[in-house]
């Protein structure tokens, strides 16, 4: 089962985020991060900029994109990326790789597969969750199997990240994102979810059956997933007692 962390802030949560990280990149400067966008991963990309590392060498594979934004658009996630992660903390431009970035969108699904197992599969990959229960862009009804494709975004999806938009209609309605099965592929799955309005999504995923309905259930089926929660994201959980006994009575040489 995942290991459930339940911090006081979400800059608590960063901190632990960016533990896990710091780790791996010092056994390995050319690990391979799978990167999120969204509010939820902001304290985390702030607690390892802090730390100073030498992140130069280290590849990126972000999660999804959208599909019709202008090049440049300053919300596509091209740009989310190069803006909140790559310049913060100091990653080589090149080495960082979106879906879609490069070809034709009809084989951008395959040659995203392809680059992510060409670099060796991703070690840590960071994921939010959507109010659907959705990770990457896997909106309810994504087969645990699936790969890198072109999805159809929820109205719910698409109303949810309208602030970051001028408008609503602005909002595409598609996007490439990361399969289930391209996201199970990752050696560590560390998911963040904070505020209440991610309780019944967050509960589900962690403790509710596995079902293509609330997509984040896939975490149940991963060998190492780590998800680290504040107390409001907590509150549907009813195993809660338990994860925040095993963390403070976690082995000494247990590590996230
Ligand atoms: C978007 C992204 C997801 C993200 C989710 C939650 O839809 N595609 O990767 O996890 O939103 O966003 P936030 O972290 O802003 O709540």
């Amino acid at each position: 089962m995942a290991e459930v962390v339940i911090v006081g802030s979400a800059e608590d949560a960063g901190q632990v985020a960016a533990d896990a990280i710091e780790h791996l990149v010092r056994a390995n400067p050319r690990a391979v991060l799978g990167l999120a966008t969204g509010s939820t991963p902001l304290t985390t990309w702030r607690a390892l900029a802090a730390r100073g590392l030498d992140l130069s060498q280290v590849r990126g594979f972000a999660l999804d994109e959208y599909v019709g934004l202008p090049a440049g658009h300053p919300e596509s996630y091209r740009s989310v990326i190069t803006r909140e992660v790559v310049e913060p903390l100091g990653l080589t431009p090149e080495l960082v790789r979106v879906p879609a970035d490069s070809g034709p969108i009809e084989t951008a699904g395959a040659d995203y597969e392809a680059a992510i197992e060409a670099a060796g599969g991703v070690d840590l990959q960071i994921l939010g969750i959507g109010r659907t229960g959705h990770i990457g862009f896997n909106e309810p009804g994504s087969s645990f199997a699936s790969l890198t494709r072109v999805k159809t975004l929820t109205e719910q999806t698409r109303i949810d990240n309208a602030r970051f938009f001028d408008s609503p209609e602005d909002v595409p309605r598609h996007c490439v994102t990361q399969g289930l099965g391209t996201i199970l592929r990752a050696r560590h799955l560390v998911l963040l979810a904070f505020g209440a309005a991610k309780a019944a999504a967050l509960a589900g995923a962690v403790e509710g059956p596995l079902t293509a309905s609330l997509p984040g259930s896939a975490i149940q089926l991963h060998p190492r997933v780590t998800v680290i929660v504040d107390e409001a994201a907590a509150s549907e959980l009813q195993h809660a007692d338990y994860y925040r006994y095993a963390w403070e009575h976690r082995l000494p040489w247990e590590r996230l």
